[in-house]
């Protein structure tokens, strides 16, 4: 208890100035255009910069456009037909423009007004605030490579991760919520897109115009995988076995042999000492050969294996949330997926489950889950009780929850 409270009053102590750093400084209102397109040729720089104002707007003024696929007006007249086919709005503009504000109060400090996650205070953050430009996301519901579901945004939103600096907007109104989810696709979509497209300059000739098609179709295939990302949530494929000393058991033998302890090592603290300066300034000294290989993400940060002992999974600890990590991985991460690996056996996967679950407080929990959960979580009753929700029939539940990314144009 005690503990709880010293850490959490540390955490305010750390950020309380980082805050007021993101507050006196007026943030630039215009989009970041990243490193690598500022480098290249100005009429392909040019190109890009007036596309994606075209598609996105600004962040004052911002707009979330699709090229339209009716093929009629483009063959109204052959200048048309060379021209870019006219746009149309994928989303309502109040409601982005309602995302963007919401965005700069309470989030922007951290991720960035482009959603590059370098916000004011995010030098001081480990793990960094997400880069959402990637158009990568971790704690997803969804079989790896995929996008989120609208309601795992939701849900990291309104719960934060755990043990890192992403807080827990626990009363946000519903409204802001669905603005501000809405405004983090917005800047995804953008930053896919501009990423996407500085690979295809390179293509072409310096006075070479980046063909049109190029802009569009890119935009078509990034908006498809939001809109797909719903049929790809991961099912348990068998129903969680009852909660035991056995099935715990069979989770530990299954961490040791299975390859897990490579990373997150036998005792499940994982590589958090990669995080200390000592341990990087010792590696450094060392010749190239003696080295530990850091593994990083893709946003280039060195990635440690999670401790899973330390009772702060960042991705959820409900078992259906631990679950999908082992089956899918976790994207932009070194964490890989175990689907192939255990296809004969799926219920290893949920033996492991229990084994990270008996262990995640540095203790066992009792089987039930909900009690034992809740009362050293200290977090709040919902919680606990979620953790009896996903051990019973989470499936059918998630189902109803989640929700095509796309559908939100009420
Ligand atoms: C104090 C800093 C901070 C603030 C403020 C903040 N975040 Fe975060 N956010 C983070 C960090 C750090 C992470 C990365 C966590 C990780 O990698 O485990 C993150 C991750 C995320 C993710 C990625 C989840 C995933 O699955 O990859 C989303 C989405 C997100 N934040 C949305 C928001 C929104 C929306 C707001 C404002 C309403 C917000 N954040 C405010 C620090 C912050
Ligand atoms: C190649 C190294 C590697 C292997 C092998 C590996 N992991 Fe991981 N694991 C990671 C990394 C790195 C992370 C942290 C990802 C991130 O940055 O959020 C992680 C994260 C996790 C998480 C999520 C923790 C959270 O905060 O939500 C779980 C659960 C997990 N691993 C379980 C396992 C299990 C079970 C196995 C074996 C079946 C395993 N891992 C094998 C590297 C590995």
């Amino acid at each position: 208890m005690q503990l709880r409270a010293l850490s959490g009053l540390s955490y305010l102590i750390v950020l309380a100035p980082l805050f007021l750093v993101g507050c006196t400084r007026e943030a630039p209102l215009t989009y970041v255009i990243s490193e690598p397109v500022q480098e290249l040729p100005t009429l392909h720089q040019e190109q890009i910069e007036s596309t994606l104002t075209r598609l996105f707007g600004s962040p004052l003024e911002p707009r979330l456009m699709m090229p339209s696929e009716s093929e009629g007006s483009a063959e109204d007249s052959d200048e048309a037909k060379t021209q870019e086919p006219p746009l149309e709005s994928l989303v309502d503009a109040a409601q982005l423009a309602h995302g963007a504000r919401v965005y700069r109060n309470q989030c922007a400090g951290c991720h960035g007004v482009s959603g590059d996650g370098n916000g004011a205070a995010a030098p001081y953050l480990q793990p960094r605030p997400r880069d959402y430009r990637q158009g990568v996301f971790k704690f997803t519901s969804t079989a790896y490579g995929s996008k989120p579901t609208r309601s795992d945004l939701e849900r990291i939103i309104r719960r934060g991760a755990r043990g890192t600096s992403m807080p827990a907007f626990r009363w946000m109104s519903e409204e802001d919520l669905n603005a501000v989810i809405r405004y983090v696709m917005h800047l995804s979509y953008r930053g896919e897109l501009e990423r996407y497209l500085t690979q295809v300059a390179m293509d072409y000739d310096e006075e070479e115009e980046i063909d049109p098609a190029e802009f569009f179709d890119a935009m078509q295939r990034i908006h498809g995988s939001w809109v797909q990302a719903g049929d790809r949530i991961v099912h348990p494929r068998t129903p969680p076995p009852q909660y035991s000393s056995e099935t715990v058991l069979a989770g530990r033998k299954a961490f040791l042999s299975r390859g897990c302890s490579k990373c997150h090592g036998d005792d499940g603290r994982g590589q958090t000492d990669w995080l200390s300066h000592e341990f990087l300034a010792e590696q450094e000294a060392k010749p190239e050969h003696e080295r530990v290989q850091l593994n990083r993400d893709a946003w280039g940060h060195i990635a440690p294996a999670a401790d899973l002992t330390a009772g702060m999974l960042h991705g959820g600890r409900r078992p259906v949330d631990i679950y999908r990590r082992i089956y899918s991985g976790i994207n932009g991460t070194p964490m890989p997926g175990f689907a192939d690996a255990l296809a004969e056996e799926p219920e290893t996967i949920w033996h492991l489950v229990h084994y990270i679950t008996s262990i995640v407080e540095g203790g066992p929990v009792r089987p039930e889950g909900a009690e034992g959960v809740e009362s050293t979580e200290g977090q709040d009753a919902t919680e606990g009780q979620e953790a009896t929700e996903g051990q019973e029939g989470v499936e059918g539940q998630e189902e109803a929850a989640a929700e095509p990314a796309e559908s939100t144009s009420s």
